[in-house]
């Protein structure tokens, strides 16, 4: 058998404690895949530079892993052009990110049935003035009373962008006067006013990588480094798979591999507040106990993606979602068969199939590694750029227990 190398690329930004998990993980198990009757596959782990580059040079990676898309546009192209030219497997989708704010998330998901919350759109308060928007405005800018906007949702309510991200600019407004208060404070920003889901008894997030699915509670009232929690049989099992097929959904109708997905619980309704996460948080400074899981599922995913070659995403194609959506069926019914193309896309079973004839090892191999002083140094490495000098220590041992937690809790998988 002929020896075949697939390189998996980490596109990165100030990501610190993943990509050496994740390298030091795949140097751990020093892979070799049977990937066609005469081959065999060894996989290679590589950083992406940032360096002028040819639009017509060859790319040397199957798969690449890319975490700067959202923000860098010279990375990004780089991507777009990976994918366009050479084939190359990305996750997540850069157009479909640059493209889908969380504006179009609401939208698209409301027309397959979802329950989001009743949400508007209002414009700007402040301008950066040019001629053409001047013009513009005059003639067809209305005048508008964000308080009336509220009232038309129906109070309390949310003011917060709709291209949001770290709950920057998110505001809770209970009347008319709040709404205008944050409104009047929203400067240049283009906002959503949103039903507030309130009161809420649950508030948990879904993280959708490839088929791999995590359902955490989330505290939103606790400090950043608490808001996952480590609670486990907070939702009954049916929910659990509303919140699964929701997820998939989303990230096979946006071709998205790696996402997260916000939901509120109020009596038996589960209300979606923020799926456009398309550059989940992946440090161990927020997933402390889930961290090895994203760890080990990205190492699954992107392996099985570089083996397999798995097709790229290159159109979104929503139209069988739509044809669902279009029928005189109820919604769980609808999302049953959502998540059925959800999971072809995403090749839930033949994933499956793989990893249990080729990664039953990396379970093992992840849970020793989390024992380890390499993986230790990697989380005090993040906790030190996070954290002051005087807490370091702290808050790595603390982060450190939470993982022990997860290994004492699985157990050495056989
Ligand atoms: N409709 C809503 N009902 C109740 N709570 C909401 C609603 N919208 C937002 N929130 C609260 O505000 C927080 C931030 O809102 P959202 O997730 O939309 O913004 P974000 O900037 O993406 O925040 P993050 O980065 O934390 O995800 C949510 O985590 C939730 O606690
Ligand atoms: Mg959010």
């Amino acid at each position: 058998m002929a020896t075949v190398t697939r390189r998996i690329g980490l596109s990165l930004g100030a990501d610190h404690c993943w990509p050496l998990c994740y390298e030091a993980v795949m140097k751990r198990l020093d892979l070799a895949i049977p990937v066609s009757k005469k081959d065999v596959a060894k996989f290679e782990v590589e950083r992406v530079s940032i360096e002028p580059w040819d639009l017509a040079q060859p790319v040397k990676y199957d798969v690449i892993l890319d975490r700067i898309t959202h923000w860098y546009p010279t990375s990004r192209e780089w991507v777009k052009k990976a994918v366009v030219a050479n084939d190359v497997y990305v996750l997540n989708n850069p157009w479909s990110i640059q493209a889908c704010e969380k504006n179009t998330t609401y939208a698209a998901m409301m027309r397959l049935g979802f329950p989001v919350p009743r949400t508007w759109m209002v414009p700007p308060k402040e301008y950066e003035w040019t001629a053409d928007l001047r013009i513009t405005l005059k003639r067809y800018a209305k005048l508008f009373d964000v308080g009336a906007v509220g009232r038309e949702v129906g109070f309390p309510v949310f003011i917060k962008p709709y291209d949001g991200g770290a709950w920057v600019g998110v505001t809770k407004a209970d009347d008319e006067a709040a709404l205008r208060t944050a409104y009047e404070g929203s400067g240049k920003r283009v906002m959503h006013v949103q039903k507030a889901v309130a009161p809420f008894d649950l508030f948990v997030r879904c993280i959708g990588l490839g088929a791999e699915t995590r359902i955490i509670r989330y505290d939103a009232d606790q400090p950043l480094h608490a808001r996952y929690t480590t609670d486990r049989d907070f939702m009954p099992a049916d929910q659990l798979q509303t919140m699964r097929d929701m997820t998939l959904t989303i990230n096979a109708f946006f071709g998205w591999d790696f996402n997260s997905c916000e939901v509120l619980r109020q009596g038996d309704g589960l209300y979606p507040i923020d799926f456009a996460n398309a550059c989940p948080d992946s440090q161990v400074t927020s997933l402390h106990y889930h961290f090895p899981w994203l760890v080990k599922s990205n190492v699954k995913w992107s392996v099985y993606c570089a083996a397999t070659k798995k097709k790229p995403n290159w159109n979104l194609d929503w139209e069988p979602f739509f044809k669902i959506a279009a029928k005189d069926i109820p919604f769980s019914e609808k999302l049953t068969q959502y998540a059925k193309i959800a999971n072809t896309r995403l090749e839930t079973d033949k994933y499956r199939e793989f990893c249990d004839k080729h990664l039953r090892h990396v379970d093992e191999v992840v849970w020793e590694f989390f024992d380890t002083e390499e993986a230790k140094d990697a989380i005090r490495g993040k906790v030190a750029i996070l954290f002051p000098p005087h807490e370091i220590e702290q808050f790595t041992e603390h982060f450190w227990a939470q993982i022990q937690k997860w290994r004492n809790e699985e157990g050495r998988p056989s």
